[in-house]
């Protein structure tokens, strides 16, 4: 049981883990970010446990060092104040919370910044379930990965907010509903791994759990093959969808071959700068595609009159979803173009390697 909550669960069909990799304190290393977190965690530990042992042993012997011995003896007088020791007592742990800062802060960014190459799966939490949408369409309720590939996770939620995290990882992210999240891992070790919600979301958010699969070397590629097969052809990829939403709700607007109209063209449009009407430029990234059709006035392409629509209650957020995979697909910067032209017979690699 133990094993099973730590985060690793071997099946005959992977290689096994090396066992015995987990500590009293913390789970198996699976992740290129397991090693930071770990050095982060112990250095926090160790740093806490000689502070401990510190004040405890000075707080008793000064209890009985400094006790009052008898009635009528007379008292030390009262101190004030000694600069030297409280310069030493004030830097010393202002240099260390600056180390832990640092360490922490270097690694939050690092899980938020995923590598260019890195490929594209989408999480939906819900109550109380997992589903991993790959850009090819393909939908399962477990987690497959290849090891070494840079995977970046968007996550979503159609109710409540959960939180994935993957123990093994050391990767934790919150899934809230009207807005994607996004965090990165790459698998080091194939094997098993659980997943669980980490957000309590309600009676069954303690079987929130499900299974991480990392496959060795060429058998990702057999996995998406075979789920490709089960679905006969009938998975659709969201950017297909995409395309057939643009043409019926958006094309009247914004063209999808980088020409002039009423709006930006949607050519070329994922992950560039845009220059806003006022305030700074952003990137176009999920959110700023979520928000621009929820609620066009946000924020206005600089150039263009803020004449669009609200899209609020006429699209669902999987076809908001499919018409942003859609806009990557025509930037032709997707990193996950490669799964929407996996077929089955033809398993072609994963264009994600360690960057
Ligand atoms: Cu979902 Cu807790």
């Amino acid at each position: 049981m133990l094993t099973l909550l730590l985060g690793q669960i071997n099946t005959a069909d992977l290689p096994p883990v090396a066992p015995g990799k987990g500590t009293f304190w913390k789970p198996m290393d699976a992740s290129t970010f397991a090693p930071a977190v770990d050095t982060t965690f112990y250095f926090i530990y160790w740093v806490s446990v000689f502070f401990f042992v510190l004040i405890t042993v000075l707080l008793v012997y000064f209890v009985i060092r400094y006790r009052r011995r008898a009635e009528g003896e007379p008292t030390s007088g009262a101190a004030t104040h000694n600069t030297a020791l409280e310069i030493t007592w004030s830097a010393i742990p202002l240099v260390l919370v600056v180390v832990m800062f640092y360490l922490g802060f270097k690694g939050y960014i690092d899980v938020l910044t995923p590598p260019a190459n890195a490929m594209d799966v989408y999480v939906t939490g819900q109550k109380w379930s997992w589903s991993f949408t790959y850009p090819n369409g393909v939908t399962d309720t477990e987690l497959h990965v290849p090891v070494g590939t840079p995977v970046r996770l968007i996550l979503q939620s159609s109710d409540v907010i959960h939180s994935f995290y993957v123990p093994a990882f050391r990767i934790k992210r919150d899934a809230v509903p009207g807005r994607y999240n996004k965090i990165w891992f790459e698998a080091t070790q194939p094997g098993e791994y659980l997943a669980l919600c980490a957000e309590y979301c309600g009676t069954s958010h303690s079987d929130m759990l499900t299974r991480v699969v990392v496959h060795p070397p060429g058998m990702f590629e057999k996995w998406m093959t075979e789920a490709m097969d089960v679905t006969k052809g009938g998975t659709v990829a969201p950017a297909v969808v995409g395309r057939q939403l643009v043409a019926r709700r958006c094309a009247s607007c914004h063209s999808v071959d980088g020409k002039a109209n009423v709006g930006p063209t949607f050519q070329g449009l994922w992950n560039r700068e845009i220059p806003l009407k006022t305030g700074p430029p952003l990137v176009a990234d999920e959110n700023y595609i979520r928000e621009s059709i929820l609620y066009p006035m946000a924020k206005i392409h600089a150039g263009y009159d803020p004449v669009m629509p609200t899209f609020k209650g006429q699209l669902k957020d999987n076809e908001i979803t499919a018409i942003i995979e859609y806009i990557k697909e025509i930037s032709g910067v997707a990193p996950a173009a490669t799964w929407t032209e996996l077929q089955p017979g033809e398993p072609k690699p994963p264009q994600g390697t360690t960057p």
